[in-house]
């Protein structure tokens, strides 16, 4: 949610910031800005524009001469879409990018109007900068600290100085930003996506730290001036892993790397024991203990993450025989959750930094209980304050909608189910080793699945017109309908509802009428029968109807009652929310495009959802 870009160093600045800008685009895409360290009477030069990173590259002049500026897109939360909220704000010495939302910022508002400063914009950031701005005195790092002591909410900023030519200051509270040093210079950013072009080497400041980013070196102080080392790490996949590499979408590609992403997340966890494979997280160090001990698991996400959640707590459930509940991140902070040192707490997150899913972490945290995470990218937030984490290996996902993310999340609760049912001894060495066998087999089978592109292309243009659509199933179907309905809306704008089969008839059936297409999932076996009885009444009031099956299914099925009947790859039932998503996936995908729509960016919103 906003992407932030910052260099310093001996390359075309405004290139470098554009760059950036496009590969974090993915963060927020109605505005965006530049400014630019020159040599000129005003030496910060800004240049803001609404719309994407694209309209701004063609208002930045080709003559402009920097090597050092920040960069900034947007996704708007205080003010609409303008320039004058476009970042970045200036305010007397201070030019400043943020990301994050500054909770308190119409009280200093106030107390700064007081002093005669009045802003320009309708944004907190704006405010943010004057407050810096009135507490600089010449030493950037306490105008910095003193500010940090009286802005609440969440924050990664930028601070140019004027007084302070080719130096970038950087603080993050809650929003995440991450640095590498070159020889070419120094490069500051929301995500590792826009660094990779410079360094695999980076860190994450440390919250509440400050870093000094020159052509030549970078700093980092905690608040009272101490050097601090921060941990580096690295990526191990590279530009093109970020590229689009000849596919019309980033979403298309991502679609397509699901086999990959899976084994990735797979493979390095299931083991040899005799002639037996059995999962296990020795390499990640998460003992099993950490289940054995537990007598109630939570599962908190948002979006996406949290429709792998509802996957996981069927899996749990039947295999632990132990309550699972899932919960919406955001709800999730405020009810004052029941969980004590007995409870473990499982959050999942594609990016490691979403504020809810965070502030679930800490609270659980706080609470006593056992934290575990599911990230896919490496040292985020939830990551790093997690007690532990099991990394999906989907590599980076810049599409707004999740789709690799989503299967790798699915993979991971996979491994989790099936070994701490073994570890607890209600699943049998034997049974484990057998659908562990069934896991590895998956990647084939989604290989399998996008094989059948053409059967969704084609009912995706059936589809383009429609207002409104269902999907309905039961048990892991009912979980998976939800993560469709989604990532069908989100994409396309096609007002969707996702439905537990049977419950239906207690209100939405009356919105079922001719030719409403009603996407319905029939895979488990032992409620089939029951999904067949749903589907025929939602035959009878005139659906047009898209029956989602298995091989084994697809036989029993009396064919009058689905005007279009896709049949998945062989796979054991438990793991048809595998194929059954990718399905779903292209359907979504192609019924977008047909729709002419910005797949990968779709209005409104934003992949990184780190304010509240
Ligand atoms: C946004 C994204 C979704 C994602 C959700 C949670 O809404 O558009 O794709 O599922 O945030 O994000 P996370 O990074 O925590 O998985």
């Amino acid at each position: 949610m906003c992407g932030i870009i910052g260099f310093t160093g001996y390359l075309d600045a405004k290139e470098v910031l554009l760059e950036g800008l496009a590969a974090l685009e993915y963060r927020g895409y109605d505005s965006a800005g530049i400014a630019c360290c020159v040599k000129e009477e005003n030496p910060i030069k800004i240049i803001k524009s609404v719309g994407k990173v694209s309209e701004l590259r063609n208002i930045v002049p080709a003559s402009l001469d920097s090597g050092c500026g920040i960069g900034h897109t947007r996704w708007a939360t205080h003010g609409g879409v303008t320039v004058p909220n476009a970042h970045p704000h200036h305010a007397g010495r201070v030019t400043l990018i943020h990301n994050g939302i500054i909770e308190n910022y119409h009280e200093l508002a106030g107390e700064l109007a007081k002093t005669g400063r009045t802003p320009v914009s309708q944004t907190d950031t704006e405010i943010a900068a004057m407050l810096i701005d009135s507490l600089y005195e010449g030493d950037a790092c306490d105008a910095i600290k003193k500010a940090s002591e009286r802005l609440d909410g969440a924050y990664a900023f930028c601070i140019l100085f004027a007084d302070q030519p080719d130096v970038i200051y950087c603080i993050r509270k809650g929003s995440p930003l991450v640095i590498c040093n070159t020889e070419e210079g120094s490069v500051v950013a929301s995500d590792m996506v826009a660094l990779l072009r410079y360094s695999k080497e980076y860190f994450v400041l440390p919250e509440s730290q400050i870093a000094k980013l020159t052509k030549n070196a970078v700093t980092v102080t905690d608040l009272d001036g101490e050097p601090v080392m921060p941990q580096m790490l690295s990526v191990n996949w590279d530009m093109s892993a970020a590229q689009k590499n000849g596919y019309k979408h980033y979403m298309l590609k991502e679609i397509h790397e699901q086999p990959e992403a899976v084994l990735r997340t797979v493979t390095p966890r299931i083991k040899k024991q005799g002639e037996l494979l059995i999962p296990n997280f020795s390499e990640d160090g998460i003992p099993d203990e950490l289940f054995l001990s537990a007598d109630r698991v939570i599962i908190a996400a948002c979006g996406t993450a949290m429709h792998a959640g509802l996957v996981g707590r069927i899996l749990m459930e039947r295999l632990l025989r132990i309550p699972v509940a899932v919960e919406v991140a955001s709800e999730f902070r405020y009810e004052d959750p029941i969980i004590n040192e007995h409870t473990l707490v499982i959050t999942v997150s594609q990016s490691g930094e979403t504020a809810d899913t965070l502030a679930a972490v800490r609270l659980s945290r706080e609470k006593g209980a056992k934290t575990l995470s599911i990230v896919n990218v490496k040292g985020s937030s939830i990551a790093r304050e997690s007690d532990y984490v099991l990394y999906t290996h989907a590599g980076p996902e810049i599409a707004v909608a999740s789709t690799k993310a989503y299967t790798a999340q699915l993979a991971a609760f996979y491994l989790i189910a099936f070994r701490f049912a073994y570890a607890k001894g209600t699943l049998s060495a034997q049974d484990c080793s057998a659908y562990m066998k069934s896991l590895s087999d998956i990647p084939k089978a989604i290989e399998d699945t996008l094989l059948s592109k053409d059967i969704t292309k084609e009912l995706s243009k059936r589809l383009t017109p429609s207002h409104d659509l269902f999907f309905i199933g039961r048990g892991l179907d009912y979980a998976l309908s939800c993560e469709a309905s989604i990532k069908l809306k989100e994409i396309s704008y096609i007002h969707s509802e996702a439905y537990a089969a049977g419950e239906l008839k207690h209100g939405t059936l009356s919105l079922v009428t001719t030719g409403v297409p009603v996407v319905a999932l029939a895979t488990q076996p032992d409620v089939f029968a029951k999904m067949i009885s749903n589907v025929k009444e939602v035959c009878a009031r005139g659906a047009f109807v898209i029956l989602i099956t298995t091989p084994q299914n697809a036989p029993l099925v009396d064919r009058s009652v689905a005007d279009v009947l896709i049949s998945l790859p062989e796979t054991e039932s438990e793991f048809t929310p595998f194929t059954a998503a990718v399905i779903l996936q292209l359907i979504a995908y192609y019924t977008s495009s047909y729709r002419g729509l910005d797949v990968d960016q779709p209005r409104n919103l934003a992949k990184s959802v780190t304010v509240e």
